[in-house]
């Protein structure tokens, strides 16, 4: 029952009508017991700054901060948490004591996916295709693991020679380099371990295939940040290729867990909001064929 009790958390963004975050953060909220809700609000950019120092004097929990906020709310945040210092770019808020904290949920999520499955990135090569808000979130959090290398591959080679020199000065010892799309790919492709998707290709309004999978085989792992499809190209070539495949959803719940225990110090009910996100994504799959 909503009173006047309950306790505000919620999504900023625009557009924001896609996201999955109040479902995924109200079913764990109602398994809890907690007399919290969850909300959505798509507001007009050059409103952002002020509907947040807003929700802050409403006494709002917290909320969680989407496209196209999530770099420039850095500038809105009293205290930044050390991964929100290290990307440059924020998903969390925390309002404490009329102070905004911003903290940046996804690094941490993407490790804590790969945990739960006892997947170590020590000494495997990491193959990193994107240099986007996406791939910058996760390159921080996989260098600073002992990995034995990482390869940063975008169609913008800029893009990724400017991420490689950000990771290589932040922390020398690791090697980072970048790939290109050209005949060499498949060697990088052969020698890696881990491949993670971290662009746009292959998600449902866009739909295609991120890197050739023909050299792909059952010595990887494939994880495609994208969720919606639960299985995109890629991980549906990969997987027929005998390669073990990980959903961008494992990386949404676990930023999402790490959000949750911002604002509610609980645990994220994780086996109950992977069932029920992965049932609402089958019925719209369903529903759009
Ligand atoms: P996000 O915050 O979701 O990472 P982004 O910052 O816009 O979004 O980054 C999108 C990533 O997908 C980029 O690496 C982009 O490559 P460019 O840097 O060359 O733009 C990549 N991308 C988008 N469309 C692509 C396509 N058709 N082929 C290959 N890469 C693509």
């Amino acid at each position: 029952m909503i009173d006047s009790e309950t306790k505000v958390v919620g999504i900023i963004g625009n557009p924001v009508r896609h996201s999955l975050s109040p479902i995924m953060h109200n079913r764990a909220l109602s398994h809890l017991g907690l007399n919290w809700v969850y909300l959505s609000f798509e507001v007009e950019p050059a409103r952002a700054r002020s509907a947040i120092e807003g929700a802050r004097d409403l006494g709002m929990v917290g909320l969680n901060v989407t496209m196209p906020f999530k770099m420039e709310a850095v500038e809105w945040v009293d205290i930044k948490d050390g991964s929100v210092i290290l990307t440059g770019s924020l998903n969390t808020l925390l309002f404490k004591d009329s102070k905004i904290m911003g903290f940046n949920t996804d690094g941490i999520g993407f490790l804590n996916s790969l945990r739960e499955k006892s997947i170590s990135l020590q000494g495997r090569k990491v193959l990193l295709i994107g240099a986007g808000g996406a791939a910058r979130a996760v390159a921080f959090v996989v260098a600073q693991q002992e990995v034995a290398r990482l390869t940063v591959l975008n169609r913008t080679p800029q893009k990724a020679h400017r991420l490689a020199q950000e990771l290589s000065s932040f922390k020398p010892e690791t090697e980072i380099n970048t790939a290109s799309y050209d005949l060499g790919l498949a060697l990088v492709i052969s020698d890696s371990d881990l491949i993670i998707n971290a662009t746009s290709v292959g998600m449902k309004d866009h739909p295609g295939i991120p890197i050739p999978t023909d050299d792909i085989d059952q010595r990887h792992i494939v994880y495609d940040l994208a969720y919606w499809p639960l299985r995109t190209e890629l991980l549906r070539d990969s997987e027929e290729r005998g390669a073990r495949v990980v959903s961008g959803l494992e990386m949404l719940i676990h930023q999402g867990a790490e959000s949750f225990r911002i604002w509610t110090g609980k645990e994220f009910p994780l086996p109950i909001v992977r069932e029920e996100l992965t049932e609402y994504l089958k019925s719209i799959e369903d529903r759009s064929r």
